[in-house]
């Protein structure tokens, strides 16, 4: 290591995450560590230390390297909130049961689940998609004027359809949605969290059970059914599973949707640019996704030690990588701060990369075109009823995104 990166790593490392001055940009201190300390040390909220990396280039490149881990049961894994161990071994649940697992056992698990989503399965779901964009949106037309966006679209698009996959009643989605609001937010107090974590794996305890006698022909009972002959996931590894896709189903999908929607009437002559065309939304959706990274963060811990942009990454050190700082690395994409819904740039790592690349990116694509097009075509002088800068961004959890979009039309 350089003598000046020696003695910047010394400083007292900054608290992470850093807040956001403007709702719709990254916090401002990455573009300046990008440029001075891509790699740094950072202080979570747990107390803990970290490196968080801001490069785009290291990011990837950290994200494609074998020595870096998912794994969180290595005890330098970045944690944003302190987790009981009580609680902590509900959360392995559903950790274990592929996000947080290394090849091969990742491999082994993930090839069980590709078929699924793969893009000919996902266009076999578009008609059944655009029913249900159809039906909210023919919901939202026959209610009372103000509504609120999230509740009445952004929710109910991806959670039908990740419902359905998974043969979860969707009348039980008040209790899964609060469970897992109160289990990802850093603001929930432990007791709650524990409850709530109890709570919801109960409840996918006796969803499981159910299938594994009656397997049915979703997505969910299909595998189950594969499972029986292959035995590649337990019992417990399967409610995880059940966690991972109902919560990365619907949390991430519907953010998409209400940051996407309320910057597009913010921003009139952009939304012209897919109202004209709608065959220009698939590139607009990637400049949509890079520009917020829902995922701004995701955790990893090294293996061994990782010499990296001149430092030393030591083994069991926890690594925060920013996604979110990388899809704006002006290395990579010019003007990067600039929304430009024609750039057509699908390098960004807003769904991630390498191994571990999402899953259901697909299926989030596809939600995503349908509702834009759909959602525009039908109601052309749709509005917000409140400027921007007063509706409530959800600033404390894991996944960002908006909690009300009061329209009218
Ligand atoms: C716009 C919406 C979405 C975004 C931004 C998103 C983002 C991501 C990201 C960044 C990762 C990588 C995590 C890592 O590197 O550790 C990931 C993984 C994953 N996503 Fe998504 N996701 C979205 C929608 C979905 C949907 C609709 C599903 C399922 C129905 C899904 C299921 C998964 C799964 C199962 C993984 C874990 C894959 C693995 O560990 O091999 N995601 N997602």
């Amino acid at each position: 290591m350089t003598d000046a990166k020696a003695s910047q790593i010394t400083a007292e490392p900054p608290a992470f995450p850093m807040s956001r001055r403007c709702p719709f940009e990254p916090p401002e201190q990455y573009a300046e560590l990008r440029k001075e300390q891509p790699i740094a040390r950072v202080t979570l909220p747990t107390g803990q230390l970290a490196w968080l990396v801001t490069r785009y280039e290291y990011v990837r490149e950290l994200l494609m390297d074998p020595r870096m881990s998912s794994n969180r049961d290595h005890k330098g894994t970045p944690v944003m909130f302190p987790i009981p161990e009580r609680t902590r071994r509900v959360f392995d649940v559903y950790g274990k049961s592929l996000i947080g697992l290394d090849p091969p056992e990742h491999t082994r698990r993930r090839k069980m689940l590709t078929s699924e989503f793969t893009l000919q399965r996902v266009r076999s779901m578009r008609p059944r998609i655009q029913q249900i964009v159809d039906e909210c949106i023919d919901g939202l037309l026959a209610g009372s004027r103000p509504v609120d966006l999230v509740q009445a679209l952004s929710l109910p698009v991806p959670s039908r359809v990740i419902c359905e996959l998974l043969g979860v009643p969707y009348a039980d989605r008040e209790f899964f949605q609060g469970c897992t609001a109160m289990m990802v937010s850093r603001a929930t107090a432990p007791s709650d969290r524990h409850r709530a974590s109890e709570q919801l794996r109960k409840y996918l305890d006796e969803l499981v059970t159910a299938k594994e006698k009656a397997p049915g022909d979703d997505l969910f009972g299909r595998l189950i059914a594969r499972n029986e002959q292959e035995r590649v996931f337990t019992h417990e590894t399967l409610i995880g599973l059940a966690f991972l896709l109902l919560m990365g189903g619907y949390e991430t999908t519907a953010s998409m949707i209400s940051l996407s929607v309320a910057w597009l009437l913010e921003h009139p002559q952009q939304l012209e640019v897919i109202r004209a065309d709608p065959t220009a939304t698939n590139a607009a959706l990637e400049e949509l996704l890079r520009y917020f990274s829902v995922f701004d963060i995701m955790p990893r811990v090294a293996l061994a030690d990782i010499e990296i942009g001149g430092c030393v990454i030591r083994a069991g050190e926890g690594v925060v990588l920013g996604f979110g700082a990388a899809n704006r690395d002006d290395e990579v994409f010019e003007n990067p701060d600039v929304m430009n819904l024609r750039r057509g740039d699908r390098n960004h790592v807003a769904l991630g990369y390498g191994v571990h690349q999402c899953l259901g990116q697909n299926l989030a694509r596809a939600e995503l075109e349908i509702v834009l097009n759909t959602l525009f075509a039908r109601i052309p002088d749709l509005r917000l009823t409140v400027p921007v800068s007063e509706l409530s961004f959800k600033k404390d959890a894991g996944i960002y995104g908006i909690n009300e979009i009061p329209v009218s039309w």
